[in-house]
């Protein structure tokens, strides 16, 4: 299992397969490709405590929608919450074949569980979905207000965005943030824009008929390497005002 693991390396997200194995037990300490260095490992287990205070009764006959979904692992903790349906797309094919491979290897039914290859821009969202997860994806795009509109068009619930943001431009602004356009956690455009702060989000989300917003934390400066004035947000937004005060 290790040497299949390996194959599909680096891992982001460490997930247990059934047989015990994590994930990022194929991560390499080297790799020939430096657009597979530097890939952090995450737990999307840290988002159970959220769900499950959304929805205190589980999430059956709800649909779940997985943006730049990497490696799936929230789309799999909303189906072990109870997911009837789930959409997990990422532009990265490296990304999906490991989402399809954990599929493959979970310890737990797959059925109605989708991973597509796509772009945030082009994908198919025609269907619409309970409840959205925007995590880590807006502050790679060339177009992130165009993009968020579009979730929030297809999103009947609630709609959590989490991004990297900036502490050195107002919390209403967006800067340009030029990336690579090959490094496997990057987006695929080289343009992009990094929010200033939770007011950038939420004012689109307000416009876009999300009346319940609440700023889940907001680290202004992470202060973790070179770049200071990088941070980092979450805010969970519902359609129905006093949505997030009284779960559903
Ligand atoms: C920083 S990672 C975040 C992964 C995951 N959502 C998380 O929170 O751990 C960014 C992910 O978004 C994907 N991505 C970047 N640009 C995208 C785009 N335009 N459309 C879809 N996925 C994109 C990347 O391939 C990568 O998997």
């Amino acid at each position: 299992m290790v040497e299949r693991l390996r194959s599909l390396a680096p891992w982001h997200m460490d997930l247990v397969l059934r047989c015990g194995t994590r994930t990022v037990a194929g991560n390499l300490c080297n790799y020939a490709e430096a657009d597979h260095e530097h890939v952090i490992a995450i737990d999307p287990d840290e988002l159970r405590s959220t769900l499950e205070h959304l929805y205190p009764e589980g999430l059956a006959g709800r649909s779940f929608l997985d943006v730049g979904c990497n490696a799936g692992g929230y789309s799999f903790l909303a189906r072990s919450l109870g997911a009837s349906r789930t959409l997990g797309f990422d532009v990265r094919e490296h990304w999906i074949r490991q989402a399809r491979f954990v599929g493959e290897h979970w310890d737990g039914d797959t059925s109605n569980m989708r991973f597509e290859v796509a772009h945030i821009h082009d994908v198919d969202l025609s269907d619409g979905f309970d409840l959205t997860l925007f995590k880590g994806v807006f502050y790679h795009l060339p177009a992130p207000i165009h993009a968020l509109l579009r979730l929030c068009d297809a999103t009947r619930d609630v709609i959590i965005v989490d991004t990297a943001s900036r502490s050195d431009i107002p919390e209403n602004a967006l800067v340009t943030n030029f990336e690579s356009r090959s490094h496997v956690m990057s987006g695929v455009d080289g343009l992009a824009w990094m929010p200033g702060g939770p007011r950038a989000v939420i004012d689109i989300l307000t416009h876009a008929g999300f009346q319940d917003c609440h700023v889940a934390f907001w680290l202004k400066e992470l202060a973790m390497g070179p770049r200071p004035e990088l941070g980092r947000f979450r805010v969970i937004a519902a359609r129905q005002p006093g949505r997030l005060a009284a779960p559903s």
